[in-house]
């Protein structure tokens, strides 16, 4: 995104070196129910973090206190230095926001949603009509500045939502579970605007459940379950402290996998040489954690072993959070 802009959002000095988010013993609690239970972490600026976790984590209510409307149980946060609860409209003029739901108006074409939008946050005209043609193309939605909303794609309404979310240049985009529902072409497409709103230096704070997303996407995240971080780190640093390099999957038929696990567990964990950790039963396959999968492959032929099907592949995020947590991800 260019600089150049209408807009004076300059922050006082005293806030433009603080990080972008700091969360510290964050808590949220509808009644007696806790639904985001003592959570801190801190996002540096330009920097793109994840918050990945199954639906009920807690992400959209984390997301929903740094964006200003809603207020905390407990604990602090600064966003830009600045608290939220406390100058909910200074924060929300420094960010965009991509809510989990698309709140796009239906009534209004593509191009309309934007200038309403930016309106809201009292822009001047000149400078909203340019911007909006801008976000169009960088939306790649100009050929459909005059479409209704309701004749949009999932995709295309998801990118309308990411272009309103820029229409102020905000430091920091705060987007929910941005292609969820998608079909994965439209979560490409998505992905590649985001990539380029990263290397321009916006930061990202996205919420997902969808393990690749976190992969591509984040520089640093943090998984969470209950309410609770249970892990944080960057992908690639998750997955070496919490899984092994490679995982091989078997399938033995679903009523003899508990039975073969425990074998292979002593076979397995017998041998040197493999990086064996340990193997994980799921209903229709058995994963079993080895450094090198080849050759726990080998061994389980070795010892006469024939699974029905075998795929050898390397350790993702869907295994940290199995580890972590005894539960799978799904998407
Ligand atoms: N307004 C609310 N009142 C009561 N419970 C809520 C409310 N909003 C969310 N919750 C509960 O808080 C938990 C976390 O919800 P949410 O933050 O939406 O999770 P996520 O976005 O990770 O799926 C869930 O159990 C949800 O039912
Ligand atoms: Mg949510």
């Amino acid at each position: 995104m260019s600089t150049s802009s209408a807009l004076d959002t300059s922050a006082p000095a005293d806030s433009s070196a603080a990080p972008a988010i700091e969360a510290t013993d964050l808590v949220k609690q509808y009644g007696d129910f806790t639904a985001v239970n003592n959570i801190s972490f801190s996002v540096t600026r330009g920097e793109s973090f994840g918050l990945l976790g199954p639906n009920g984590a807690g992400k959209s209510t984390t997301m929903r206190m740094i964006a200003a409307v809603s207020s905390r149980t407990s604990g602090t946060m600064y966003v830009s230095g600045i608290d939220p609860q406390a100058e909910g409209p200074r924060v929300r003029a420094r960010l965009g926001v991509i809510p989990q739901q698309d709140n796009l108006d239906e009534d209004l074409t593509v191009r309309e949603n934007l200038i309403m939008y930016g309106r809201y946050f009292g822009l001047p005209r000149k400078y909203l009509l340019a911007k909006a043609d801008e976000l169009l193309e960088f939306a790649q939605l100009t050929h459909k500045a005059k479409a209704r909303v309701e004749d949009l794609s999932g995709g295309m309404k998801r990118r309308l939502t990411i272009a309103r979310a820029l229409i102020n240049e905000p430091e920091i985009l705060l987007l929910d579970e941005p292609t969820t529902g998608l079909d994965p072409q439209a979560r490409h497409v998505l992905w590649d605007r985001l990539f380029r709103l990263k290397e321009t230096g916006t930061t990202l704070v996205l919420t997902t459940h969808h393990m690749e997303e976190a992969e591509q996407l984040c520089d640093r995240l943090i998984v969470v379950d209950h309410g609770e971080i249970m892990a944080e780190g960057s992908p690639a640093g998750l997955i070496r402290e919490h899984s092994t390099r490679e995982v091989l999957e078997l399938r033995f038929g679903m009523d003899r996998n508990p039975e073969i696990a425990a074998a292979l567990e002593t076979e397995l964990g017998n041998r040197e040489g493999l990086g064996y950790s340990h193997i994980e039963v799921l209903p229709d396959r058995l994963l079993v954690y080895a450094d090198d999968a080849e050759a726990a492959l080998e061994a389980i032929h070795a010892d006469g072993r024939r699974p029905m099907t075998s795929l050898i592949r390397r350790s993702s995020l869907e295994d940290v959070f199995l580890r972590l947590t005894g539960r799978t991800l799904v998407d």
